[in-house]
């Protein structure tokens, strides 16, 4: 496949095929170069199966991953960590290949946030394509599993995005509960925030929080586990909440050291 190899070369000659020109391009383009309808990726906006609660994690690998599994393991659950590549850090660093590995032999899923959490709907085809590339290679390289879900940072997407997600085998993820620790509610307002969303009972929750801060790991996380599992909720994968599989491939890991 063309686009999945991040060379000078393959990006250049992506580029050439697109046109060179600084906005995305339109889809009509991509359909005019291509000659065929271009299918889109699913956006996962939520859960389906009833009871079920995806508690998800953004920007990692971080510290408090550890934390956070931990209280997800003793509640008897799963969570579902969207990664960068290189954000806070790079994920090639012994200390964040540590987290990986921890986090995935857990058991929880690990899914893609992008390189370095870009907006997406400003990047042309091929950037799109390297933003999704890089965390493929990474998590095949540590994991040896190429992931099935992205969730796009800031939750912006376009159909330029889904046209790529959709060739790179991946569905995009939004959510329908914002924790809002990344949008400057305090920890009380975040719990605040589920105990409402509790009180209504929904079927299913698909629940945003990020992984790099200590207050959603040290009080958000714990207070919403209690009072999910006190309302009877399964707290599942984002994978296992669709019924579908978490990974496009598994096999084994590589050995080697890499930067980014
Ligand atoms: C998570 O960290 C907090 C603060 O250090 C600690 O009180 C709590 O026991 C930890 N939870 C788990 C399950 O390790
Ligand atoms: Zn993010």
């Amino acid at each position: 496949m063309l686009f999945k190899v991040c060379t000078a070369v393959a990006l250049v000659a992506a580029s050439a095929m697109v046109k060179a020109s600084p906005t995305p391009a339109p889809i009509s383009d991509l359909e005019a170069l291509t000659g065929r309808a271009t299918p889109l990726a699913q956006v996962i906006t939520k859960c389906t199966v009833p009871n079920n609660v995806a508690l998800t994690f953004d920007d990692g690998p971080e510290e408090y991953i550890y934390n956070i599994s931990r209280q997800l393991i003793a509640a008897g659950g799963k969570g579902t960590f969207f990664w960068n590549g290189n954000n806070y850090g790079c994920i090639y660093d012994e200390i964040n290949v540590k987290r990986v590995k921890y986090a995935y032999a857990q058991g929880h899923m690990v899914a893609s946030h992008t390189w370095d959490h870009k907006d997406l709907t400003t990047l042309t085809f091929d950037e799109i394509h390297d933003e999704f590339y890089r965390v493929e290679l990474a998590l095949e390289r540590l994991l040896g599993v190429k992931p099935a879900f992205l969730r796009p940072p800031y939750g912006n997407y376009n159909n330029l995005v889904r046209q790529v997600a959709y060739e790179r085998g991946q569905k995009l993820v939004t959510w329908d509960f914002d924790s809002g620790d990344s949008t400057g509610s305090t920890p009380a307002q975040s719990d605040a925030a589920y105990d409402a969303l509790i009180k209504k009972h929904p079927s299913t929750i698909l629940a945003l929080n990020h992984e790099v801060y200590e207050k959603t790991a040290h009080i958000v996380v714990p207070h919403a586990i209690a009072a999910l599992k006190k309302a009877g909720y399964e707290l599942v994968t984002v994978a296992e909440c669709i019924g579908l599989k978490p990974y496009q491939s598994v096999t084994s890991p590589q050995t080697g050291s890499w930067t980014c």
